[in-house]
């Protein structure tokens, strides 16, 4: 009985052992499990672990994007082979039409009488001058150049040495976020909402909605920075309602553009457009915009200070920069149709062919990017055969003549020099942290029925026409979007958004309309290079 009581005394003990460790158990895994248990501790962990995890996959991303780089190129080589004669035609057609613009720009020039005044925004002939206007502007001018590169490299040094301490700062704070974590909670939070902002937010994609508070210039107005021939308000166009339309992106908020206070944004900051004549559009817009078409005698030309002063005997100067001395603003355009490095092969030869460094950039970037804040860059109209015979362009990789046939093919240099300087760009901006650099998408072309050379013109007068909408999530120009992905370089994707826009081009109207040359590729303005404005103030 005895012995029958004790073990039923050890049993009930087992039994109720048992039953503790299976609570414990129960109790330490709903610990884990539930969310209800997490204590502040744990949210700690939840925040530094992202941290941490966004630092390493960034290195393995970008180790990941150089080797699916080279497996692409091996891919895309083998496409090629496989699809050459596809690749073949459209190549051919591309650079068949591309000949055919460039043919239509110089005889444009050759009409015009007044090289100051011509009304084509073409480079072609003007382009040898100007390349050998600065093979002599380089020789004659030795002294002011030495002066700017001089002090390139004393800010790169000085450049390098507060990047240092600027990283010796960051790690410490790093340290002090992981001992303070709670008081950062905030902060944290903050980041994580507006990346996620980010995320979901794609300006291209959205709908073109009237307005009766556009245009913000008048197209009379805005006579200090607005090319007259650009200008549509001075032409025999009679038709203006492409003016009053404004760009409502689905899922990002558009403040309302206001030129006073996007300088005071922009105190003590310079703003770059480097590109062809379509960024050069976008410079006089963005002019026109913050200035609202008014006059203001107070602004400052500081081109000499970029080297862009009018040397004598050109047409004109590789660019334009501009002060504002109210909030120390500068903006600045110049002229780099290809975005490439480009050097006279034979110096002492006046008619020299020019070295078109596909893994180079433009020299003027090199110089100066570390002044910039915000920079624009765009190309792509001048990748044809036609403009590059003309410019005496030879393409050049590694410092030699580019010997690979398949990167000859126009498409293929022009994405591989896209890629080039997205990666160039983005590799330099470590050293210059407040950089915000985008590369506007192309473009778009609106020839109907035919080319500029066969009867193309772009007649279409009633706006949106062919639907007000973007729905797509992916760019119309992968060339760009798939060049600045993975890298701190932004896209301005304005191709499927100015697609929409046939009507508003320059066409048949221009200060001296020549024999039915429409212009169906530059935009009248105001028009729509100031939307492609408003999306990057909307993102600076
Ligand atoms: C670290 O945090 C403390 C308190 O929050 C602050 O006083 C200190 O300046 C911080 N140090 C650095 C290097 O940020
Ligand atoms: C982050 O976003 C969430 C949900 O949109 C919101 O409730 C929260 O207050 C935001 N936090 C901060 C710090 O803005
Ligand atoms: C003007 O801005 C530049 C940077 O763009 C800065 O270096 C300079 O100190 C500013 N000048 C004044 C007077 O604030
Ligand atoms: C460069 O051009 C000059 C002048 O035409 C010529 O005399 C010289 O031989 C050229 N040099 C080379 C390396 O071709
Ligand atoms: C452009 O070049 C990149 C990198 O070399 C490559 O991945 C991509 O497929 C190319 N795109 C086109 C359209 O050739």
């Amino acid at each position: 009985m005895k012995g029958g009581n004790i073990s039923r005394f050890l049993g009930r003990h087992y039994f109720f052992t048992l039953i503790a460790i299976l609570l414990t158990t129960i109790f330490l895994w709903s610990w884990e499990k539930n969310p209800l248990f997490i204590n502040s501790l744990s949210e700690e962990n939840e925040f530094i672990l992202p941290s941490q995890e966004s630092l390493n996959p960034r290195k393995h991303i970008s180790e990941d994007y150089s080797q699916s780089q080279v497996a692409d190129v091996t891919r895309n080589v083998k496409t090629e082979q496989e699809s050459s004669n596809l690749r073949e035609k459209t190549s051919e057609d591309y650079s068949h039409s591309q000949v055919a613009d460039e043919t239509r720009n110089v005889k444009t020039e050759q009409e015009s009488l007044n090289p100051m005044d011509h009304t084509s925004e073409d480079y072609s002939h003007s382009q040898v001058a100007d390349e050998t206007r600065n093979v002599k502007t380089e020789q004659e001018s030795l002294n002011p150049r030495e002066h700017t590169s001089k002090d390139y490299s004393h800010k790169l040094v000085s450049d390098g040495i507060s990047n240092v301490k600027t990283e010796q700062a960051s790690d410490t704070a790093l340290m002090n976020i992981t001992a303070t974590l709670s008081l950062d909670r905030k902060d944290n939070d903050k980041i994580l909402n507006s990346s996620f902002e980010k995320k979901v937010c794609n300006y291209a994609k959205g709908r073109w909605v009237a307005d009766s508070r556009r245009p913000l210039y008048s197209g009379f107005g805005c006579k200090q920075w607005l090319s007259e021939m650009w200008a549509c308000r001075l032409t025999q166009r009679t038709d203006f309602s492409y003016e009053g339309y404004r760009w409502q992106p689905e899922n990002c908020e558009m403040p309302e553009f206001e030129g006073s206070a996007l300088l005071k944004r922009m105190q003590d900051k310079t703003i770059a457009f480097v590109g062809d004549s379509l960024g050069r559009q976008q410079f006089q817009s963005f002019m026109c915009m913050v200035t609202g078409g008014e006059e203001h005698p107070e602004v400052e030309d500081v081109g000499s200070k970029y080297g862009l002063a009018k040397p004598h005997g050109s047409i004109r100067p590789d660019g334009w920069a501009y002060w504002f001395p109210h909030t120390n603003t500068t903006i600045l355009y110049y002229w780099s149709a290809s975005l490439c490095g480009i050097e006279p092969i034979n110096i002492s030869d006046p008619s020299t062919n020019f070295a078109m460094h596909l893994d180079r950039p433009a020299a003027f970037l090199e110089h100066f990017l570390h002044e910039f804040d915000v920079l624009v860059l765009n190309t792509g109209h001048h990748w044809n055969r036609g403009k590059m015979n003309v410019n005496r362009w030879v393409m050049y990789l590694n410092g030699k003549p580019l010997q690979d046939w398949k990167l000859q093919q126009i498409g293929n240099a022009k994405n591989l020099t896209v890629y080039n300087v997205v990666k160039w760009v983005d590799s330099q901006m470590t050293r210059h942290p407040r950089l915000k650099a985008f590369f506007r998408t192309i473009s778009p072309r609106h020839f109907f029925n035919g080319e500029w050379n066969t009867g193309g013109s772009c007649d279409n007068t009633t706006p949106l026409a062919g639907g007000s909408e973007v729905t797509q999530d992916e760019s119309s120009d992968p060339v760009v979007e798939g060049a600045v992905k993975g890298t701190k370089v932004k896209i301005l994707d304005i191709t499927a958004i100015s697609q929409l826009r046939d009507e508003s081009h320059m066409s048949r109207y221009s200060i001296r309309a020549s024999s039915g040359v429409h212009d169906c590729l530059h935009w009248c303005l105001p028009g729509v290079p100031d939307t492609w404005n408003e999306l990057l103030c909307a993102q600076i």
